[in-house]
């Protein structure tokens, strides 16, 4: 059995370096596996529940696809088919589906849910997004980063671009100090961490030998990067209000072909969790029109379209994670 057996996964600061490097490492064997038709099936009857309380393509797939595989046999519950958080209780949930489930997967607002969610299952709890932590995300984007750079993890520069106080500026920074890297998170101020989350990822470098740059100036932040990432500017559950704020506050930080360029790396790949903005009808620059007005890109069509984008790699790599997770803590 493995050594992560009966584990939760619910975020990063959870696990060791060690055993998130082995997830990988792990993810990278099922991948090799399944492409060279020899994968064995550790899952064989096990049935997982696929709790989401936000909308999902790649994460619920991941899920479904990896469980078949290997398999095991799951139950999707939508954003408005179950009774959690209306009729029942998070923790009563927990308590009936862990009697069902061998594994309970939750994707919604709060961590405090999933945290309670894990409490009371009885059996491993995976985090599929809360409005804190993307895990599973982190681990196909480490996956994704090591088949697309040849040095070593702890010698691989990244720079996030973007609204870094959400889930993808989180996971993006405390990953990058668990596991000894350069990461940069590129943004104004307002939309860096919170105070608690930089001290945790600081402790963490100390550690790791990680590299921790938060950083309002675009050209410092991204120069040597070996990767440069982003995320959408509105994220789910958020009012459409704050486009206008974002638009003002984040579109100097757009990742086009000259924030590329600005790395000075040739070889520079980028990277985004997806669904992405960057075609919306309009080929003009990164402007778009939605139905609430002008709105901006994160990313241009070029870069996104470009040699530098590995993004459906790491697409790809969401369900090869996702089937080490479910294996390390199920099988
Ligand atoms: N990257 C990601 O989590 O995608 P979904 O929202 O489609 O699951
Ligand atoms: N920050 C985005 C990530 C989507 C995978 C969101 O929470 O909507």
């Amino acid at each position: 059995p493995s050594a992560l057996a009966g584990r939760h996964f619910l975020k990063e600061l959870d696990f060791t370096a060690e055993e998130f490097r082995g997830l990988v490492e792990l993810a990278a064997e099922l991948k090799a596996a399944k492409k060279a038709g020899t994968e064995t099936q550790y899952l064989r009857g096990r049935n997982i529940a696929l709790i989401f309380e936000k909308t999902s393509t790649r994460t619920r797939c991941a899920f479904e696809v990896a469980a078949a595989d290997q398999g095991a046999s799951t139950t999707y519950l939508d954003p408005s088919g179950s009774q959690i958080g209306h009729k029942e209780s998070v923790r009563d949930t927990a308590r009936v589906l862990g009697r069902m489930y061998d594994g309970i997967e939750y994707r919604g607002d709060s961590q405090q849910k999933v945290e309670e969610l894990a409490a009371h299952a009885g059996v491993p709890v995976f985090n599929g997004l809360t409005d804190d932590w993307h895990p599973t995300q982190m681990l196909a984007d480490v996956l994704t980063m090591t088949e697309h750079c040849a040095k070593p993890l702890t010698e691989i520069a990244f720079a996030y671009l973007g609204d870094a106080r959400f889930n993808m500026g989180n996971s993006y920074l405390v990953t990058g100090a668990l596991l000894g890297m350069d990461v940069r998170l590129v943004a104004p101020k307002a939309y860096w961490p919170t105070e608690e989350v930089v001290d945790r990822a600081r402790a963490l470098a100390e550690n790791s030998g990680a590299r921790i740059t938060l950083t309002e100036t675009l050209d410092d932040g991204v120069r040597g990067a070996d990767f440069v990432a982003t995320d959408v500017w509105v994220s789910m559950g958020e009012p459409k209000e704050v486009w206008d704020e974002r638009i003002t506050a984040l579109g100097p930080y757009a990742v086009t072909m000259d924030v590329l360029r600005a790395t000075g790396n040739p070889d520079v790949k980028f990277l985004h969790c997806l669904p992405a903005f960057h075609d919306l009808g309009t080929k003009v620059g990164r402007e778009i029109h939605t139905s609430h007005g002008l709105a901006y890109l994160e990313v241009s069509d070029e870069v996104f379209e470009s040699a530098h984008s590995v993004v459906f790699d790491e697409a790809e790599n969401r369900m090869h994670t996702i089937k080490a997770v479910m294996v390390a803590t199920l099988a």
